[in-house]
């Protein structure tokens, strides 16, 4: 392999209270896949925000091209072949694909005119579009596109920019199996034409399929890096959280109980013509499994009446329950922990101990005034329990790292107690040492008598963790796994509609 042509050393980053990057030391060789991995808030976002210019070192050396600087700009990153594919994609839903990636760079004609040679950018994107197999049109509209398409979109825009290096932060988070797939020949696709890249995962069987190397930082520091010869799950735990980990699987304390959720031929918007019936026990974890888009978040969110029903009925202890609203659901003692932090009602300004109170605030009022104290007391339990790291429970939300942020969400839904749980792709971006912290966490819920759905479309995750599996098909159970039927392959088989 040809030689490095950007050097990182001795890159420092320090926010008030935290020093995110401490010493940090990285080359990048042409045509080299670099996984970036470690737990939440290691800093690994932060080291690709100064690769990428957003962020500005607070010291240390970025040599690209023998050419030495202390920190870089969008644009010095962009002329040096640097493109970052961001977590939150960075796309304008009213214009085109081709408007998207040659944007404030569109072909004109017309002379002083300037009117847009939409023919010229169609014909330029052709190329782009074979080289990523992509399976849309360069004039099809960026709001018609799944998170899958966009994230594409990104890159064919990093390789008109004759991009060198290719950072992703976190691309699969999101994505299905198959998109997954997909960009994992992306990937070595780029590889083979001599285009660099670093991505971040929390999904080590994603860093085991395609990275040449794996880079692993922990609390700011590079504690050790990986050749392929050497990258196995063990061998990256250990170093990312420094200990070995037991296994996911931990067995329930006792059989599970009765009946406490019954879905009862339940009949969502989205699938008319299809009826759900399920049933969740006291004491079990019940994992939902299906591909994205199977109707499983459409479920989950009439339970806890986001949305409401078309037909069938709900049964808390056997008695029909009705759930017109989220608050109904709650008073019942049924919480959703949604998918999508964004949206997941997290006051991004807000402390820690805030949001923690926030669903419950009620309880935390004495003569009107919140009783901070009290607040503040539950806030240093859940961050341990959880452990979340910051400095305090009065650092704003905002300013966490994502897997974190996602830890508050559960911290403030494990404030309340709960009868049901449901949770929706409850370890998105949390690492794998707090993943095991939550599933214990799940455990222990269930074994003081909670009942929990937990969809999930991490096959490690729905396989490791629940009792039982249903598994979803286009709006329909397509059938129901116990633990000895488990495997990766049923699961799949029943996910695709095979029976
Ligand atoms: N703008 C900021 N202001 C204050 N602190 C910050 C800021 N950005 C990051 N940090 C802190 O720097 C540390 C590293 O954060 P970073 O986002 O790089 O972590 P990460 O490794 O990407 O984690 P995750 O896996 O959760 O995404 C964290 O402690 C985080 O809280
Ligand atoms: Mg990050």
């Amino acid at each position: 392999m040809p030689g490095p042509f950007l050097e990182l050393s001795d890159i420092r980053k320090e926010y008030p209270g935290v020093v995110a990057l401490d010493h940090v030391g990285l080359s990048v060789s042409p045509g080299e896949v670099i996984a970036l991995i470690g737990e939440n808030g290691a800093g690994k976002s932060t080291l690709m925000r100064v690769l990428g210019g957003v962020v500005e070192p607070s010291g240390g050396v970025i040599k690209v091209d023998g050419t030495e600087r202390t920190s870089l700009t969008v644009a010095d990153a962009i002329k040096a072949g640097i493109a970052f594919v961001h977590q939150e994609l960075n796309l304008f839903d009213n214009l085109d694909v081709a408007g998207n990636v040659y944007i404030g760079r569109e072909p004109v004609y017309g002379g002083p005119l300037k009117l847009i040679d939409r023919k010229q950018m169609y014909a330029w994107m052709r190329p782009l579009l074979e080289r990523l197999g992509a399976d849309f049109e360069p004039d099809a509209s960026l709001a018609e596109l799944s998170l899958a398409q966009r994230q594409l979109v990104e890159i064919m825009k990093a390789l008109s920019l004759d991009a060198r290096l290719v950072i992703m932060d976190e691309p699969t988070s999101s994505l299905t199996l198959t998109e997954t797939d997909r960009l994992m020949r992306v990937i070595a696709g780029l590889k083979a034409e001599g285009v660099s890249i670093i991505f971040i995962t929390h999904r080590l069987n994603e860093v085991m399929q395609c990275a040449d190397r794996a880079v692993v930082l922990r609390d700011g520091r590079m504690v050790g890096a990986l050749s392929r010869a050497e990258l196995s799950p063990g061998a990256m735990i250990k170093l990312m959280i420094g200990r070995d980990l037991k296994s996911l699987y931990v067995p329930p304390a006792a059989p599970p109980g009765d009946g406490v959720l019954d879905i009862v031929e339940a009949v969502t918007d989205t699938y008319p013509d299809r009826a759900v019936s399920l049933t969740v026990r006291r004491g079990e974890i019940l994992g939902l499994a299906g591909l994205v888009g199977s109707g499983r978040t459409e479920l989950a969110r009439a339970i806890f009446g986001v949305d409401s029903l078309r037909g069938g009925a709900i049964k808390l202890n056997g008695v029909p329950i009705q759930v017109a609203t989220p608050r109904a659901a709650i008073e019942h003692g049924i919480y959703l922990v949604p998918e999508d932090r964004k949206s997941s009602g997290l006051l991004l300004d807000g402390s820690i101990a805030e949001n923690i109170s926030l669903p419950d605030l009620a309880s935390y009022l004495r003569f009107f005034l919140v009783d901070r104290a009290r607040e503040t007391k539950n806030a240093h339990h859940q961050r341990e329990r959880l452990k979340i790291r910051t400095p305090d429970v009065t650092t704003t939300v905002g300013s966490l790292s994502g897997g974190n942020q996602q830890k508050v969400v559960l911290a403030k839904w494990l404030s309340m107690r709960p009868k049901v749980l449901i949770f929706d792709e409850p370890t998105r971006g949390i690492d794998v040492g707090a993943k095991q912290e939550i599933y214990d966490m799940l455990r222990g819920l269930a074994d003081a008598g909670v009942a929990i759905l937990m969809i999930s479309s991490d096959m490690e995750e729905v396989i490791g963790v629940s009792d039982r599996i249903a598994v979803m098909h286009e709006g329909a159970i397509s059938g129901f796994l116990d633990r000895s039927q488990f495997s990766e392959h049923n699961v799949l088989e029943l996910a695709v509609g095979h029976t």
